[in-house]
């Protein structure tokens, strides 16, 4: 028996489940039960599909913490008609409540986005919480600033965006950058992994809904995250290891805008072959 699994021989009962659901094949059931082929140590991506399969609980992966290895309710995808009003009622907020979040509810919110799916189960993604509002203020000011020399060289955002209504909005008093949000929240990940943007995008993702869920307003901080590409200065004010790229932000808070409908989106553009 390879080290990577192992298995309560009185309880498998050969269903094979933990062999058909390995995305890397290191799985084989035999006549005695499950075994990892002999490469599995260096090739298994730790993605627990094995032991999530077991339907019996007799299996352990040791490389993974079994108390971590939470039961899954039998009624997990919840009310389709609830699931499909989240996703359709999550708007982005740019009014916000001026009250922070707990701590422990933003933790909550990330916890839940550790969920998000990675390219071969990287899990690279890794968040800064911009956690007091004194500080999401200095990062809009970063933002302003660079908007400001964009303007002065006769420059557009991204190419494309005029920065003067941005500014003139900043100079009357209405924060049109992180929209007065409390709380900031940037994904970054390791610069050497080429999947770790995706990663971010599918964690930010899965955080709105997750924060829409607890109650809670987010947008994502677009302009925070091209200033970071942009302007050496608004990197610098963000300051991440050296070794990390930001990916993107969401602002986030208690929302003070409240939506009664869902608004149209454009048709679904598919093609079928
Ligand atoms: C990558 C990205 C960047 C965004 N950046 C900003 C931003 O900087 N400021 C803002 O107010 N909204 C931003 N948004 C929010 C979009 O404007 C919003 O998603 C869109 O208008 C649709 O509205 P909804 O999210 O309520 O469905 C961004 C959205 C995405 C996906």
């Amino acid at each position: 028996m390879a080290s990577l699994l192992s298995i309560d021989e009185s309880l498998c009962t050969h269903c094979n489940q933990c062999a058909a659901v390995c995305p890397m094949a290191l799985v084989r059931v035999g006549k005695r039960g499950p075994r990892t082929v002999p490469d599995a140590e260096q090739r298994c991506i730790l993605c627990g599909h094995c032991i999530a399969a077991c339907p019996i609980k007799a299996l352990q992966h040791t490389s993974l913490p079994e108390e971590e290895t939470l039961p899954l309710a039998e009624n997990w995808r919840g009310d389709p008609e609830a699931v499909k009003q989240l996703i359709q009622g999550r708007r982005s907020i740019r009014r916000y409540e001026d009250k922070p979040v707990d701590r422990a509810i933003l933790e909550n919110v990330l916890d839940m986005a550790r969920y998000a799916p990675s390219g071969m189960n990287a899990q690279p993604v890794q968040w800064l919480v911009v956690y007091e509002t004194a500080e999401v203020k200095k990062l809009a000011i970063a933002v302003v600033d660079w908007l400001r020399s964009l303007a002065e060289k006769g420059e557009l955002v991204g190419g494309k965006y005029n920065p003067a209504p941005l500014i003139a909005g900043w100079d009357a008093g209405v924060d049109t950058i992180l929209r007065g949000a409390p709380h900031v929240l940037i994904a970054h990940g390791p610069k050497e992994n080429p999947m770790a943007h995706d990663a971010c995008v599918a964690a930010l993702t899965t955080a709105k809904l997750a924060a829409a869920s607890q109650g809670l307003g987010t947008c994502r901080a677009g302009f925070l995250h091209l200033a970071a590409i942009c302007s050496p200065e608004a990197k610098q004010a963000i300051h991440l290891p050296d070794d990390c790229e930001m990916h993107g932000a969401l602002m986030i808070g208690y929302s003070q805008e409240t939506y009664h409908r869902i608004p149209p989106r454009k048709p679904l553009t598919v093609d079928w072959r």
